[in-house]
């Protein structure tokens, strides 16, 4: 089983990139490969909306996208992780996400089923500051809606609150141990 992992915080070893690398040590033990998208490092535009994949299910801007869409599509499992950013996902997921227009254009507009039927999924690891009951909300539905055009069914996400300075969760062992186990069970297939 082959896992992508989308980096969505600008910050590098940030408490969403200590978790995620925790759920891959997790994924690895059951024998699956891991493979990293760090998206602060890449040259992404964000979607012009000028309608150029409609009818093509391509993105007419070349740049660093055109690897990740390949990446993407060779994903079994795809995480997405992002910080909290004033109740959503950061802008680094934003555009990530805006761009797969061209996979929802190839879904539902030409109708192309993509390795549909292999039960592909897709998960979300977020972090944040503060405690809130409704803080990963405005995070969770346009994740799930995202995957869904990516071709993947929304799983179980792991959330994690009251995490701020960076990589503080590698201090707090029941999230962490929580990740590892994460990991292991999207790798047996559990999750
Ligand atoms: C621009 C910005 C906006 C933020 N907005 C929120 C917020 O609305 N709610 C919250 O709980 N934390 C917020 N935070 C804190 C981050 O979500 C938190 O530090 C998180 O653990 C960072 O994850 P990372 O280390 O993976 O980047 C914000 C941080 C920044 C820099």
């Amino acid at each position: 089983m082959h896992t992508v992992i989308v980096l969505g915080s600008p910050r590098k070893k940030g408490n969403s990139e200590v978790l995620v690398r925790a759920i891959a040590k997790g994924l690895e033990s059951t024998g699956g490969s891991v493979e990293y998208i760090r998206l602060n490092s890449l040259s992404l535009r964000p979607c012009q909306g000028c309608g150029g994949c409609d009818k093509t299910g391509a993105c007419v801007i070349k740049d660093d996208m055109t690897d990740i869409y390949s990446q993407v599509d060779r994903a079994d499992r795809l995480i997405v992780t992002t910080p909290i950013y004033f109740y959503t996902v950061s802008a680094q997921l934003k555009i990530f996400m805006d761009r797969m227009q061209a996979f929802w254009a190839r879904k539902y507009n030409l109708k192309v089923k993509y390795r549909e039927g292999e039960g592909r999924k897709g998960y979300l690891v977020a972090t944040a500051a503060t405690t809130g009951e409704r803080i990963f909300e405005c995070a969770e539905l346009p994740v799930r809606y995202a995957l869904d055009a990516m071709g993947f069914d929304y799983g179980q996400p792991l959330l994690v609150k009251g995490v701020d300075a960076r990589g503080e969760v590698i201090k707090a062992e029941e999230p962490l141990q929580k990740a590892i186990v994460f990991g292991e069970q999207i790798g047996a297939g559990r999750l």
